[in-house]
């Protein structure tokens, strides 16, 4: 059975300060709390360390943003997994569109990261989705088959259960505009469907799907109670404890 997981990208945002402060929030607010789902943080690099001595204690799991694939070696401010293993990272972003879109990263680069993370035993959170020109030209399911087939290439189907999905259409990213529930169904019962089609019906039962752009309290749960939707990256609404527990509680 697929894990639901909510996600909080917290992308370049909080210093260390402030991320200690976010991170008190959280814990306090989920004192009397049980939430249906996984928790996980994605603070920036710089306070992954501090972040984790505080979460020791509490079900809330830690991921970097992003990594390199080399174990280690002459990458001037480049991430290993190694790396993010010592801090206490079990999850890491891979493949977000802003690495896409700004850093110019490409499937093979981000199937490459997703191998790596694989081997490190890091849950690999990979993004894809559609921008607004591909949607509006009718090319949102060639755009995300594309990226999942790429991106996938050459994993095996043992592997391929361990990999976290999400599903963020650009367009909805920052923007205020989410994707309507049937919107964000229907990529995922594709994606599904796609999974079954690389691998089987029994592998893309387990591969935790999440929705992401522009998700918030208020949104949260009309999108997560969909069959194929199986939790959120957040990011906008991450950065405020009660929203982000909001969105989990949604669950
Ligand atoms: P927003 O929730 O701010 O739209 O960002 C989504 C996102 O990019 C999460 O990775």
């Amino acid at each position: 059975m697929r894990k639901k997981i909510i996600a909080g990208n917290w992308k370049m945002n909080l210093n260390l300060s402030e991320s200690i402060e976010l991170i008190s929030g959280i814990k306090n607010g989920l004192v009397n709390q049980q939430l249906n789902c996984e928790l996980v943080i994605c603070p920036p690099f710089t306070s992954l360390e501090t972040a984790s001595v505080l979460i020791k204690d509490s079900a809330i799991k830690l991921g970097g943003q992003n990594m390199y694939y080399e174990e280690n070696g002459a990458f001037t401010a480049e991430i290993s997994a190694s790396m993010l293993k010592s801090v206490g990272c079990q999850y890491v972003i891979l493949g977000h569109s802003e690495r896409r879109t700004i850093f110019g990263e490409t499937n093979e680069l981000i199937n490459k990261k997703i191998k790596k993370a694989l081997t490190s035993q890091l849950t690999p959170i990979f993004c894809i989705g559609e921008t607004l020109e591909e949607r509006e030209s009718g090319s949102t399911f060639d755009v995300v088959k594309k990226q999942v087939v790429e991106g996938l290439s050459e994993i095996n189907s043992e592997d391929a259960q361990k990999i976290v999905i999400a599903y963020e259409p650009v367009w909805a990213i920052g923007t205020g505009k989410t994707a309507s529930k049937e919107q964000a169904e229907e990529v995922h019962a594709f994606i599904r469907s796609l999974l079954c089609e690389l691998y089987s019906n029994e592998v893309a039962e387990e591969i935790t799907i999440q929705y992401g752009g522009s998700v918030k309290p208020d949104n949260a749960v009309e999108l997560l109670s969909q069959p194929n939707i199986d939790g959120a990256l957040v990011g906008g609404a991450c950065l405020k404890a009660d929203s982000f527990i909001a969105i989990g509680a949604a669950c």
